[in-house]
């Protein structure tokens, strides 16, 4: 398939068959694809379980597609290692998350989840220590693996500013993150503009990574807004047709 746009299609594993992971990466391996999506879910940052290191390492060995890893977890700088030990070529790491690893960090989050739940508005500032995140992308890069910034919908994203020269990637969640087939969160076309404009205007070649309720009528608009990177979960492995699906997918984005 050709791709003259450079814009890449990431299939999300999160809508194969669990049951047949080696197949369904066989179904879509063809073409132009040069990743794949792996989505790890730890039940605390988000409210779903997915899978961890063993299945990264099994997918490694029987797939040549590079393995870009959203870490939804809570506590990624004590996991990193495993994740590029099981060969993740690209590691996502939320910017909610990263400084949860720290006991007192999670303790100081409660009030203010208690507050947002309770309707008041609370600064994500207020919930991460950038230290911490500094620290993980430049772990991520020290092992030779490109490094990935993930923001949740009401993340705003003025927060990555600080990082975008430590980002191979920046991912901007278009839906909140935990489960596939959702339906896209409009905001994310502004952030994806602000993003991709920020990044461009400071000369950065970083890739604008958008995930969550992708499918053939929001893809050219995510494209239009300044994406590269399409993850499509739903939309590919919920089809009858995966490879014909991803086909749709294209010609989608090549405007056909
Ligand atoms: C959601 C995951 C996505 C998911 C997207 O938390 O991060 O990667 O697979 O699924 P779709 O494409 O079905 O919205
Ligand atoms: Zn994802």
């Amino acid at each position: 398939m050709p791709n003259p746009s450079g814009v890449q299609i990431v299939p999300s594993l999160l809508s194969a068959d669990f049951m047949n992971l080696q197949r369904d990466v066989r179904l879509i391996e063809h073409g132009e694809l040069e990743w794949l999506h792996v989505d790890v879910m730890d039940g605390h940052f988000v409210p779903n379980m997915t899978v961890g290191p063993p299945v990264v390492r099994a997918l490694k060995r029987i797939s040549s597609l590079s393995l870009d890893v959203h870490l939804m977890i809570d506590n990624p700088a004590e996991q990193l290692d495993w994740y590029l030990e099981a060969g993740a070529d690209l590691v996502c790491v939320h910017l909610e998350s990263a400084g949860s690893s720290e006991r007192t960090d999670a303790r100081a989050a409660r009030p203010a989840r208690a507050a947002r739940a309770a309707g008041f508005s609370v600064s994500v500032t207020e919930l991460y220590d950038p230290e911490p995140l500094a620290g993980l992308l430049g772990r991520i890069r020290a092992a030779g693996r490109l490094a990935g910034l993930a923001l949740n919908p009401g993340t705003p994203a003025e927060l990555a500013l600080p990082f975008f020269n430590q980002l191979d990637l920046l991912l901007v969640m278009s839906v909140h993150p935990g489960f596939g087939g959702q339906t896209f969160i409009e905001t994310a076309l502004e952030k994806l503009r602000f993003v991709s404009r920020t990044a461009a205007a400071q000369g950065l070649e970083m890739m604008v990574e958008v995930d969550g309720g992708i499918n053939a009528a929001t893809a050219p608009q995510v494209v239009a807004a300044g994406a590269n990177m399409l993850v499509a979960g739903n939309a590919i492995f919920g089809a009858a047709n995966p490879l014909a699906a991803l086909a749709g997918l294209r010609a989608a984005i090549d405007g056909q």
